[in-house]
């Protein structure tokens, strides 16, 4: 699997040949202003929740590419209120595969409206199956409980958590879900692109290694094979 880092939460992961974009928010985020976004390719996006700092791009990304949308039920409503025609909703605990492979959509701690204002439903994380690899997206999440499900039903070879704390869960709660999910090989998202979240990532990388775990930081526009 090849993954392309675009800044905060939104990667792009190549997955049996096909582009598979996650939270697109890429034009409003300075540390990305190096990226077009109109370059970027997409068989499917995954949405996990309605924020902007989430779905800011998806809606010109979704047009040009017509890529699938996978999302909750009130994001899709509002995406297809947005001129979106692709899209195929879901809610946590459901699960399809796709010609790429299957995603099971999990639980998130959080909030989730979307630009205008409107609800946006649950925030989800989800969970990636394929032939290749499996590995899981958590969104916006506190820790919870609820990451041992994960952990005890599936192989989890890989797993991109939030880690710039006051949104979201923080360095050390990552550590700890780490655990709950049976997976030691962190890709961080979140982080930096507010004041509010930027952290010491020297720091960061070394406390994952101190519990013996691997805490990758990719750096933006840069691509990483698993
Ligand atoms: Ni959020
Ligand atoms: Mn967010």
């Amino acid at each position: 699997m090849k993954i392309t880092y675009y800044g905060h939460s939104c990667f792009g992961v190549e997955i049996n040949g096909k582009q598979v974009l996650f939270d697109p928010f890429i034009s409003p985020n300075e540390l990305a202003s190096h990226i077009d976004k109109d370059t970027i390719k997409a068989d499917y996006i995954l949405i996990s929740h309605g924020h902007e700092d989430h779905i800011a791009d998806a809606v010109s990304i979704a047009k040009r590419t017509n890529a699938t949308v996978v999302c909750n039920f009130e994001i899709y409503v509002w995406l297809q209120k947005q001129g979106v025609q692709n899209i195929h909703p879901m809610n946590t605990g459901g699960k399809k595969q796709f010609d790429f492979g299957s995603v099971k959509c999990v639980m998130a701690v959080h909030s989730s409206s979307l630009p205008d204002g409107s609800y946006g439903g649950n925030p989800m994380g989800f969970v990636i199956e394929s032939n290749d690899k499996n590995f899981y997206y958590a969104g916006d999440t506190a820790l919870t409980y609820d990451m041992k499900l994960i952990g005890d039903y599936r192989h989890i070879d890989f797993a991109f958590l939030p880690i710039g704390d006051n949104f979201t869960m923080s360095v050390d709660n990552a550590i700890i879900a780490c655990d709950f999910i049976k997976c030691n090989d962190i890709i961080g998202m979140h982080y930096d692109t507010f004041g509010y979240i930027k952290i010491n990532k020297p720091e960061a990388i070394e406390k994952f290694a101190n519990q013996g775990k691997q805490l990758t930081l990719i750096e933006i526009g840069s691509t990483i094979t698993k």
